[in-house]
C-alpha cells in the first residue's frame, strides 16, 4: 500500500510536467526516437532539424517537416554550403535558430560563397510567397534599377555597375520622394530586396550597402494551417511525394489520417506578425 503511494507520489509530478516535457522533445535538436522518420542533420555549422529537412537525404521519396522548407547541403569543392529556396530562388542559410524560431539567409547570388562580394548584383526580390514566414528585426528595403539613363538626385549611383551612358543606382525607401517619375530614367530593370537596417551615421548607403546585402534579413517562421492538427496531437508534419499526402509522423509510426493517436494538447496558434515569442 504504501508502495503504490510511493510510486504514486513519483509519477504525479511528471504527470503534471508532461505538457512541458512535450515541448522540450519538440525543441530538442538529435534524431528523436518519438519521431521515426524524422532526422537531424549537420550542414557546415548549421543543425537542420524539423520543421527543417534536408533535400537530399536518404528518403527523397518522403521528407519530416514542411513544405517549402526543404534544404540542400552540397559542396561546393570546399565547404558544404546549405541553400534554402523562396519560390525558385536560393539562399544560403546563415543559421537557424529553434529556440526562438528564427532562419538567416543571404541572397546566394550575393553570399559569402561566391566571389562577386566587391559589385554585387541582386538579381531577383525576395518573394515569400505562400509560406509562412515573416521578417524580423530592424530593417531596410532596398531599391536597385540597372540600365538606367540618368541617376535621380535622392539615390546612389553603383559605379562597378555604371557605364557613362548605362547607369546603376541603389536607395532605399525612405529616401524616395512621392511621385517619383520613373519613365524619365528609362531603366531596363528594377530589383527590391530587404536587408538588415546596418546603417548608420557611420556606414551610408553608398558605401554600406555590399556589406548589408552579404549579412542578409531574418525571417521567424510560423506553421501551416493543415499541420496544426499534426502537430497539436503530438505529431511532426511531413509528406509522402509519390502518393502526394501529407503526413504525419507519431511515436507510433506515420499516418495519413492528419494526427496521431491520443489526446490532443492545444497550442496557441502562433502570431506572425507579432515580434514577441510565443508562451507555452
Ligand atoms: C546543433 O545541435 C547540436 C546537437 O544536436 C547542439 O549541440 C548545437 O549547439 C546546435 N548548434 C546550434 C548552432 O544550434
Ligand atoms: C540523424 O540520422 C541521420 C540518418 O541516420 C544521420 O545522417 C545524422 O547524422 C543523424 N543526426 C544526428 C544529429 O545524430
Ligand atoms: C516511393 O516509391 C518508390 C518506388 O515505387 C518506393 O521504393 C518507395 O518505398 C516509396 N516511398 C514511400 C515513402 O512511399
Ligand atoms: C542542390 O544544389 C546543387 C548545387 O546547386 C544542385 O546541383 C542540386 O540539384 C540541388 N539539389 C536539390 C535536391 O535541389
Ligand atoms: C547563430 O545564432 C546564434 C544565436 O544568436 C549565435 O550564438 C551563433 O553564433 C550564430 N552562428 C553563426 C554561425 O552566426
Ligand atoms: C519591404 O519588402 C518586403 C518584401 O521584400 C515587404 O514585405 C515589405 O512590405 C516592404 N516594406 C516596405 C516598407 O515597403
Ligand atoms: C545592362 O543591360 C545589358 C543588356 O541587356 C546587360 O548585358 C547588362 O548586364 C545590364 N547591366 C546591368 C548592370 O544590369
Ligand atoms: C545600355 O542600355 C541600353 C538600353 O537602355 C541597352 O540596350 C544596352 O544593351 C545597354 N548597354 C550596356 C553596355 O549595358
Ligand atoms: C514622366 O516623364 C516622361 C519623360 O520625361 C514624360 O513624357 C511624362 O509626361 C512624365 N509623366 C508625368 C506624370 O509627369
Ligand atoms: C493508432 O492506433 C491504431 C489502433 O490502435 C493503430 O493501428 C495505429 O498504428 C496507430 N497509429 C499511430 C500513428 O500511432
Ligand atoms: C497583426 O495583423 C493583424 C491583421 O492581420 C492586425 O490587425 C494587427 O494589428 C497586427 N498586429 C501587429 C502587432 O502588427
Amino acid at each position: 500500500m504504501s508502495d503504490l503511494f510511493h510510486s504514486l507520489s513519483l509519477f504525479l509530478p511528471l504527470l503534471l510536467l508532461f505538457p512541458f516535457f512535450f515541448f522540450i522533445s519538440i525543441a530538442a535538436q538529435s534524431n528523436d526516437t518519438n519521431f521515426p522518420g524524422c532526422f537531424s542533420y549537420r550542414c557546415a555549422n548549421i543543425n537542420i532539424s524539423y520543421p527543417f529537412w534536408r533535400m537530399d537525404s536518404e528518403t527523397p521519396t518522403q521528407y519530416c517537416g514542411y513544405e517549402g522548407f526543404g534544404i540542400n547541403c552540397s559542396n561546393n569543392g570546399e565547404e558544404d554550403v546549405p541553400i534554402a529556396y523562396l519560390g525558385d530562388d536560393s539562399y544560403y542559410v546563415h543559421n537557424i535558430s529553434y529556440n526562438p524560431k528564427w532562419i538567416a539567409l543571404v541572397d546566394y547570388d550575393v553570399s559569402p560563397v561566391v566571389p562577386s562580394v566587391r559589385c554585387p548584383r541582386v538579381r531577383h526580390n525576395i518573394d515569400l510567397g505562400d509560406l509562412p514566414f515573416n521578417f524580423l528585426g530592424q530593417n531596410v528595403n532596398l531599391s536597385f534599377h540597372f540600365n538606367c539613363t540618368g541617376v535621380p538626385s535622392f539615390a546612389h549611383e553603383i559605379r562597378c555597375l555604371s557605364t557613362p551612358t548605362n547607369k546603376s543606382f541603389v536607395h532605399s525607401l525612405y529616401e524616395e520622394p512621392p511621385n517619383v517619375n520613373w519613365t524619365e530614367y528609362s531603366c531596363l530593370e528594377e530589383v527590391e530586396t530587404t536587408v538588415f537596417d546596418v546603417f548608420g551615421s557611420t556606414t551610408t548607403l553608398e558605401n554600406g550597402f555590399p556589406g548589408a546585402l552579404s549579412k542578409g534579413f531574418e525571417l521567424r517562421w510560423g506553421r501551416t494551417e493543415d499541420c496544426e492538427k499534426c502537430e497539436d496531437s503530438g505529431g511532426r508534419c511531413g509528406y509522402n511525394r509519390n502518393t502526394t499526402e501529407h503526413m504525419c509522423f507519431c511515436s507510433g509510426g506515420k499516418t495519413t489520417t492528419g494526427h496521431c493517436n491520443g489526446t490532443f494538447v492545444k497550442t496557441p496558434r502562433f502570431k506572425l506578425n507579432s515580434t514577441s515569442t510565443p508562451v507555452f
